[in-house]
Parts: structure tokens; C-alpha cells; sequence
């Protein structure tokens, strides 16, 4: 047995992360069915002599003990069928890593099964795209602690670096790493629709073209707002399309597609209660750009929107209406990630996950320093907005952006994600909420019964026997 590492699933980020570790002198090789991705492999890894097997057992065969055995296939059933394919050919102490967006339930399941058999399980999140495989991504590694030293100079080595410290660090037990990347993907979501949103304002409601547009992304890609996200739609509006000669972002259909991964962070948090306004508004927001024809249909009964009335000064104010928007989408992952530790005993360590997204994945911002610093001053910070430096930050733009949000709202802009943002921050700040009345409602119609502000206990009232 020659290699230290396999790698089952040659697709483009499968690949990539192989020549990555063989970048950093790890001995890899790789199993897929397919001969043309096997192809691909050799050809890519001609520098090292990467070959791959079509055998899987061959590829077994392969591996030095404890194998380790890395998987990039597609989430879902796939991944089931691979590990019933390959655990009859491991031994005892062996480590399987799975690094598909699997769902996090899927990964409870399969670490206890794999565990029963005395194999190691890990189920992974990897972000980064493409890029991120072959360069540097951010990990999220959960499992079982003690089998992650086999692991950790490899996952080092290959990710990301800020300031010369690695984007990967062993989140929790089970699916910890899981439910991390996909409470990433959930921000990921809500600063994608942000971005949109903020583009349907500069287009519409200022009037201004791609070129202007981009120059705005370029700006504040400049300043507190940095991030990956950012820097990538600014470039979207330089790329020109070849068959038309127009840019190319205006000749593609204006229905977003998703994989689940930002539905499945709003169900989660819908069943942890945790809300999480922002992120559900772009998952919605999603769905909302599917309903085209219904969409046409209705511009014609109501009208387009109309543009902003007071253009002056509106692009600075916009830029803390993103800043504050961008906050909530953040607080919103790390409130849920709060939550979820407690609740499935992941002991995750908010400070370290914040340290892991600076770079490599695809929320890596600017801002993801002050959250790190937020949770490294408190690392029991029940919520992001109650740490003072980011209070501060707030606080400061909070008159620009109710402006910027009012503004939109009254031009007709449809802005769920922002209007979000501001209703999820407004009602966190209220310290007594109408839901008294809701408690009321609900005794009245069904003696649902309820607490009183004077005294302990439930009570209940005969509403309907009004004097
Ligand atoms: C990443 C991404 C990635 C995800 C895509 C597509 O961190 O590299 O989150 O894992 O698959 O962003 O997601 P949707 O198809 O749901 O938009």
C-alpha cells in the first residue's frame, strides 16, 4: 500500500482537492467509475503522476492503514450507496469523510451506523468552489475527535490561510461540520439576494447603467464591505456576452435555482425557533423569481415600479443600508449555529468558525473579523448584536437605512431582504412586542391559556362572556 489519502468522486472539485493535496507532497490517489474523469485526472495531475483507479478495490487496495478515504460525490443517496460499496472492503479504525452540502440528519445517521461498525466518520463541509478545492477552501470537519489527528496536517494544509493561520479547525461531534456549512450557505443565500436587491435599486430606482453599477460594487468592495461576494458581482458587470455583444448578466433569465441548502437552514430554524428574517426572505425571494408568468402578468395590473425621489446623497446611504442588511444575514447564521450547539450539543466554538470563513469560502468578508473579535471578547455572545463595537456600527447607519429601506418601499422596489433586515432588527429591539394580543387570540378561540405580567401560573378567560 502506497498512498495516504483516496479520493472517491473525480468531478472538478473532487480533482481539484486531490491536486491540491498533492500540491503540499500528501500521496493521494483517486476512484471514480467514470474513464473520462480518470482522464481528466491524469492529465491535470501529470506533474505529480496522479493516477486514479476505475477498480475500487484496487483503489482500497491502495491506501496505507488507517485509510483515509475522502468522498466528493453528489449529496443524497449516492453517497449512501458508496459507503455500502466500500465498507465491506475497509478494516476496523478506517476514516470515511464525507464532503458533499449533505444534509446534516443524513449525517447523524451515518456516523452512528459507521461508528457501530468501528469505522471513523466525518462528514465535512467544503467551501469554496471550484477555486476554493484547488487553491485553498475553507473546511468544516465534524466527527469524531480523536480520528481527527489523522486528518488535521492534511486539512491544514490544503486550505485557505489568513495571516498564515489555516480556514479549517474541528467544529463538534456528529454533524457539526454540516449544519456549519450549511448555516454558511443560508448567509451565502441572504448576501446573494442582498446583492440583488441592491442592483435592482441602482438599476431602477437611480436609473444608473451596468458601468456605474459596477463602479459601485468596485467602491465598496474597497472598504468595510470587501468580500468575495461583492468582488464577483462587481466583475459580473464587466463580462461581456460574445453572441450578443451586450453584458452578459442581462441576457440570463431572472429565475434563481438552489440546491436546498438555504431552505433546508430556514426549515431547520424554523424547527429550533430561531428566526431567522434575512436568510428566509432570500429563500423565499428565490422562489418569488420562479413565478415569472405570474409575475408579468401582475406588472401589467399594478405597474412597474417607480424611480427613487430624492437621488441625493442616495448611494452613500445605500451603502450602510447594505452594511446593516449584510449584519443581520451574519447574526442570523451565527444566532442559529448558537442555538443549534446547545440543542444537538455540537460545542461549537463561534469565535473559531468566524476565524475559519475569513478565507476560502464564498461569505469570507471583510466583516468576518469583527464577528471573530466579537466572539473571541465573549464566547458566549448570545447574539452579534449585543457586542458594542457592532452596536456602534449600527447605530450609526440605522438612519440611512431606514431612509434607504422607506425609499424603496415607497418607489415600489420590492426589497424583501432589506425590509427584513430592518423589521428582524426593530423587533429585537422591542421590548414589549404586541404579543400579548396574540396570547389573547389564541385563549379567546381555544383557551390555549396565558401568563400574566403580575403572577405565576396560566390562566385562562371566559372571552367570550364580554360585560
Ligand atoms: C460553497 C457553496 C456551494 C454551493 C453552491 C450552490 O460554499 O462553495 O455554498 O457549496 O453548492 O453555492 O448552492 P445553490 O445551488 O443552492 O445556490
Amino acid at each position: 500500500s502506497t498512498y495516504s489519502f483516496g479520493m472517491i468522486g473525480l468531478g472538478t472539485m473532487g480533482r481539484n482537492l486531490l491536486l491540491n493535496m498533492a500540491d503540499h507532497g500528501f500521496s493521494v490517489t483517486g476512484h471514480d467509475k467514470s474513464e473520462k474523469m480518470l482522464a481528466l485526472l491524469e492529465e491535470e495531475g501529470k506533474a505529480h503522476n496522479l493516477k486514479g483507479f476505475a477498480k475500487v478495490e484496487d483503489f482500497i487496495d491502495s491506501l496505507q492503514s488507517p485509510r483515509t478515504i475522502i468522498l466528493l460525490v453528489p449529496a443524497g443517496k449516492i453517497v449512501d450507496d458508496v459507503i455500502a460499496e466500500i465498507t465491506p472492503l475497509l478494516s476496523e479504525g478506517d476514516i470515511i469523510i464525507d464532503s458533499g452540502n449533505s444534509y446534516y440528519t443524513d449525517t447523524t445517521r451515518r456516523s452512528q451506523e459507521l461508528k457501530e461498525k468501528g469505522f471513523h466518520f466525518f462528514g465535512m463541509g467544503i467551501s469554496g468552489g471550484e477555486e476554493g478545492a484547488r487553491f485553498g477552501p475553507s473546511l468544516m470537519p465534524g466527527g469524531e475527535k480523536a480520528a481527527y489527528s489523522v486528518v488535521k496536517d492534511l486539512l491544514e494544509a490544503v486550505s485557505a490561510k489568513v495571516n498564515g493561520e489555516p480556514c479549517v479547525a474541528y467544529i463538534g461531534p456528529g454533524a457539526a461540520g454540516h449544519f456549519v456549512k450549511m448555516t454558511h450557505n443560508g448567509i451565502e443565500y441572504a448576501i446573494m439576494q442582498l446583492l440583488a436587491e441592491t442592483y435592482d435599486i441602482l438599476k431602477n430606482g437611480l436609473g444608473y447603467n451596468n458601468a456605474q453599477i459596477q463602479q459601485v460594487f468596485e467602491k465598496w468592495n474597497n472598504g468595510r464591505l470587501k468580500s468575495f461576494l461583492m468582488e464577483i458581482t462587481k466583475d459580473v458587470f464587466l463580462f461581456k456576452d460574445e453572441k450578443t455583444g451586450n453584458l452578459l448578466v442581462d441576457e440570463i433569465k431572472d429565475q434563481a435555482k438552489s440546491k436546498g441548502t438555504g431552505k433546508w437552514t430556514s426549515q431547520i430554524a424554523m424547527d429550533v425557533e430561531v428566526p431567522l428574517n434575512t436568510i428566509d426572505a432570500s429563500v423565499a425571494g428565490r422562489n418569488l423569481s420562479k413565478l415569472k408568468d405570474l409575475r408579468v402578468e401582475l406588472e401589467g395590473s399594478f405597474g412597474k415600479a417607480a424611480q427613487i425621489e430624492n437621488k441625493e446623497g442616495f448611494e452613500a446611504q445605500l451603502e450602510e443600508a447594505f452594511y446593516f442588511a449584510m449584519v443581520s444575514a451574519y447574526a442570523q447564521g451565527m444566532h442559529l449555529l448558537w442555538k443549534a450547539s446547545e440543542e444537538y450539543g455540537y460545542e461549537l466554538n463561534l469565535a473559531e468558525i468566524a476565524k475559519i470563513w475569513r478565507g476560502g469560502c464564498i461569505i469570507r468578508a471583510e466583516f468576518l473579523q469583527d464577528i471573530y473579535e466579537a466572539y473571541q471578547k465573549n464566547a458566549n455572545l448570545q447574539h452579534l448584536y449585543q457586542d458594542a463595537a457592532i452596536q456602534q456600527k449600527l447605530q450609526t447607519g440605522l438612519k440611512d437605512t431606514r431612509k434607504v429601506i422607506a425609499s424603496a418601499v415607497t418607489a415600489g422596489i420590492a426589497v424583501p431582504c432589506y425590509a427584513a433586515a430592518i423589521t428582524y432588527f426593530d423587533t429585537l429591539k422591542t421590548g414589549r412586542m404586541p404579543s400579548n394580543l396574540i396570547q389573547a387570540q389564541r385563549d379567546y378561540f381555544g383557551a390555549h391559556t396565558f401568563e400574566r405580567i403580575d403572577s405565576e401560573g396560566v390562566f385562562h378567560a371566559e372571552w367570550n362572556k364580554l360585560s
